[in-house]
């Protein structure tokens, strides 16, 4: 998660039994890229991953040499995603590492596949963040992911609850990825009008920006977000009129200066509706397993002994 998964929050999730990710572009230079893992080293002993997320962004940016920091601090596990991913995951796999391939779609799925990676995230429709442009929710997507794919996919994408984590079991997906759960967590970075922002909307409360770029974002519905709506409205297609209002610098302030939550586009997804605390990572996820476990153990077996 861009300017929020820092080494605290991936620390955090992996001391919990999860896997914590920070997200290399989220650094400023591949320098600081490694100052983070190193610190992430510190705050845990457990494994965690590095997200090399590959996107059309404003700034051009050496992916090169954040992946070569990656490879030399023996990060052993790294998600990729976005466009052309290829030429790293082969680096990446060249250097033994365990490469998650985050994807949208069930052909990306495939290609990923071909070219070595380990494990696919399908991400679906309600995700937060870059959802492709296809959106197929994950109740297709996970279920076609199980017939089509031979490596082991995780389910990304509205995912918050144990219940969801069990579904997702039953759908055929090895685990789950959270990003807008995770961002309302004690251990999450970003200021707490943000996180009370999550726990206020719901299910609804999100809309799609760059859908006319071919880029659609999911992102918090808020005044910014319409307004960069309404632009593509006008102007489709030109990224020109709403640069001004989608820097990364700007959602940035409001996470990290601000709190308003209303003067940026940020991601986040529908999986709001079920987000109704500040829980530290621990509670989260022991929550979820309790949950995933009731509902395999004890609501299943008594339909199984009608059949
Ligand atoms: C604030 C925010 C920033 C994100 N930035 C990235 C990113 O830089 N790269 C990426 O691959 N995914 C990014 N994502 C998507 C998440 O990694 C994850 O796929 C998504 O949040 C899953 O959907 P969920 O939020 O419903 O759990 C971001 C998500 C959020 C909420």
């Amino acid at each position: 998660m861009h300017l929020v998964a820092y080494a605290d929050l991936a620390a955090a999730v992996s001391n919990a039994g999860g896997l914590g990710i920070i997200t290399a572009l989220s650094q400023p230079n591949p320098e600081a890229l490694r100052s983070e893992i190193r610190k992430c080293r510190s705050l845990t002993s457990k494994p965690f991953g590095v997200n090399v997320t590959l996107l059309p962004i404003i700034v051009p940016t050496d992916y090169g040499t954040y992946a070569q920091v990656i490879i030399d601090e023996k990060v052993n596990i790294v998600e990729t995603a976005g466009n052309n991913p290829g030429p790293y995951i082969k680096k990446f796999k060249e250097n033994n590492i365990i490469v998650l391939h985050k994807c949208v779609s069930i052909r990306h799925a495939l290609t990923a596949e071909r070219l070595g990676v380990d494990v696919i995230s399908m991400d679906g429709f309600e995700c937060a963040g870059h959802p492709g442009e296809d959106d197929i929710p994950n109740f297709v997507l996970l279920a076609k992911a199980a017939q089509t794919l031979k490596i082991p996919f995780i389910a990304s994408g509205g995912v918050g609850t144990g219940r969801q984590l069990a579904a997702a079991l039953a759908l055929g997906a090895d685990g789950v990825n959270m990003g807008t759960r995770f961002m309302a967590t004690k251990e999450c970075t970003i200021l707490p009008n943000i996180k009370q922002a999550l726990v206020d909307g719901d299910e609804r409360s999100t809309t799609h920006i760059f859908r006319t770029l071919k880029n659609t974002e999911r992102v918090y519905k808020n005044k910014t977000a319409e307004l960069v709506r309404q632009k593509e409205l006008e102007r489709p297609g030109d990224f020109g009129v709403i640069k001004e209002y989608v820097s990364g610098a700007l959602y940035k302030k409001s996470f990290y200066e601000t709190g308003d939550a209303q003067s940026s586009v940020w991601s986040c997804g529908i999986v709001m509706g079920l987000i109704n605390d500040i829980p530290t990572c621990q509670e989260l996820m022991e929550r979820m397993v309790n949950e995933a476990v009731d509902v395999i153990k004890n609501k299943l077996p008594p339909m199984i002994s009608k059949l």
